[in-house]
């Protein structure tokens, strides 16, 4: 499949795997890659710009095809050395940067500079338009069902995605529930020129992630999600668990005057504990509704090729055949 997400990013099929923190490890960015897709590695999740080199190296071992590196701009008071980042990305030789969380301007020319494509991933059109304007090449829209920060306006994909249409001129693609070739078609239909998943990737073969958190997302019906930290307008959708309702609990209780300090406990720094050990009840998680439409734990290729596959067989069997008949 052709389009203007495959053409600026030269993979051969319109599928992206987000950046995912301590998930998009050099072993998935590769394998989704290596399957025709755009692998990504979560910048953040490597401790110093040296070891994000690290793991672009390992990466630039494990395939050939073109990867990215997610880079998220966080709400934090000490920000992490984005600079040396940066450097990182460039030095490495990095085809594409995934940018997240905030206004990703200061940091176009460089990388730009340097040849490579920026899409910006954000979660409504306003703030879409404004990427455009300061020049990035490509968005992806993240509707409300996604897993991790859909943001405080609420607006799912159904709606989202043809408002994008509707006002941006780079091409973008549909984050937030997508899972399989109905997603894709969907997505095309609505304006998108691809997809972009985190979920779905997390339960691969290649995820380099505990079993038990990809059994969860097996187990997990689309009724499973929580938002948390809406009080604190930093909404993130996870997977509810013990440590989850914890959380919910004290947002009930404490009301507006709730700190980040009182859930602290059940969000912060827990990832590689949940992530690499399996700890599946002590808090939040990032997982997005589409859990209740993934039921298989494939390879990232078995994955995006039965997308391609069952993806012709809907256009030209399932549309085709409505219009002729
Ligand atoms: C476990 C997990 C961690 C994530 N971490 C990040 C992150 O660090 N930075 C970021 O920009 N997006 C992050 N995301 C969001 C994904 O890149 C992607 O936008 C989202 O998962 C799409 O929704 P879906 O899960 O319904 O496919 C994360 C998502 C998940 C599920």
């Amino acid at each position: 499949m052709k389009t203007r997400i495959t053409e600026l990013f030269g993979i051969q099929h319109p599928i992206i795997q987000g950046g995912m923190h301590f998930v998009g490890f050099a072993e998935l960015a590769a394998a989704v890659s290596n399957a025709g897709g755009l692998g990504i590695i979560t910048g953040l999740t490597q401790r110093t710009p040296e070891d994000l080199a690290k793991e672009i190296a390992r990466c630039n071992d494990m395939t050939e095809k073109p990867f990215g590196v997610n880079l998220t701009f966080l709400p934090v008071v000490a920000a992490p050395d984005y600079p040396g980042y940066v450097k990182a990305i460039i030095d490495g030789g990095v085809k594409v940067v995934e940018t997240a969380g905030n206004n990703p301007q200061k940091w176009l020319p460089p990388l730009q500079e340097a040849g490579i494509k920026v899409i910006h991933k954000c979660t409504s059109v306003r703030h879409a338009l404004k990427a455009e304007t300061i020049g990035v090449d490509a968005m992806s829209i993240d509707g409300f069902e996604c897993g991790g920060h859909p943001g405080e306006d609420d607006v799912p994909n159904m709606i989202l995605l043809p408002r994008a249409q509707e006002t941006l001129k780079v091409p973008f693609v549909a984050s937030g529930g997508m899972a399989d070739a109905r997603s894709l078609v969907a997505a095309l239909a609505m304006g998108a020129e691809g997809m972009n998943m985190g979920t779905r990737f997390m339960a691969t073969k290649e995820a380099p992630i505990h079993d038990n958190v990809k059994q969860a997302i097996v187990a997990a019906s689309e009724l499973d999600t929580r938002l948390v930290m809406r009080p604190l307008r930093n909404t993130e959708r996870v997977l509810t668990n013990a440590g989850v309702e914890r959380l919910l609990e004290k947002e009930r209780t404490l009301g507006s005057a709730i700190t980040f300090a009182d859930i602290a406990p059940e969000v912060a720094g827990l990832y590689p504990r949940i992530m690499l050990e399996g700890q599946m009840d002590i808090g939040a998680w990032s997982c997005g509704m589409v859990a209740g439409l993934i039921n298989d734990i494939p390879t990232c290729r078995e994955l995006i090729d039965r997308i391609m596959a069952d993806a012709e067989v809907l256009i030209r069997d399932r549309l085709e055949g409505m219009l002729a008949a």
